[in-house]
């Protein structure tokens, strides 16, 4: 139904977030959107020098990232929380645009392997992306004990997860049409 930049949090080799990003993907494309998944330990993206608008002959991968995120009706930031903020990986992956971002709304997803699911990292999160142009939904989605919620094959254990989500999905859901449709009529820049 709408088109959505799923952002993976984390690079770390044993990471929890790829089940977290995993099991939300296929949630997503079962209520009939398009994900497009975007995976910073797979894009392998340099330290930022240059954004993706200040360069000559961007390569490949970044114009085929530019283009999903600009196609994209909103976002979804799946976020560790290290030292109470997100991951550099994520940010410096979300550094390289600024206006293909526009007017499209973000929905934070934050995990920890501690009691409060990465809540400072999901509340730095919407400071980011108010400033690039995408504002978090009301809601954000916190899973913490992030290793008691899935096994080790990335199944959802908690079955309480289920009813969670569809809740915050709704919100999204009720955002992504609300911006589409103000997106249709123009916007202001
Ligand atoms: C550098 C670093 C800093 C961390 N800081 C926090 C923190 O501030 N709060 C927290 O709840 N967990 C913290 N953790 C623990 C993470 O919640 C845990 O490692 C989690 O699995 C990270 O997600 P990942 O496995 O997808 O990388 C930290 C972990 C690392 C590696």
């Amino acid at each position: 139904m709408f088109k959505i930049a799923l952002f993976v949090g984390s690079v770390r080799r044993d990471r929890h977030g790829i089940k977290v990003a995993h099991w939300m993907e296929k949630i997503l494309k079962d209520l009939g959107h398009e994900v497009f998944f975007i995976d910073p330990m797979e894009l392998g993206l340099p330290l930022l020098d240059r954004m993706y608008k200040e360069m000559q002959e961007p390569e490949e991968k970044l114009r085929n990232l530019r283009e999903k995120i600009k196609e994209a009706d909103g976002y979804m930031p799946i976020s560790p929380e290290y030292n109470h903020s997100t991951s550099s990986a994520l940010k410096n992956t979300l550094d390289y645009f600024l206006e293909e971002y526009f007017f499209k709304p973000s929905a934070i997803v934050s995990y920890s392997v501690g009691s409060f699911g990465g809540i400072n990292a999901a509340q730095h999160l919407r400071q980011i992306f108010a400033e690039l142009g995408a504002p978090s939904i009301s809601s954000s989605f916190q899973i913490p004990k992030v290793q008691e919620v899935f096994d080790t094959d990335g199944k959802l254990i908690d079955p309480q997860y289920e009813k969670r989500v569809k809740r915050f999905l709704d919100e999204f859901d009720w955002y992504l049409e609300a911006f589409k449709n103000q997106r249709e009529k123009g916007t202001p820049y």
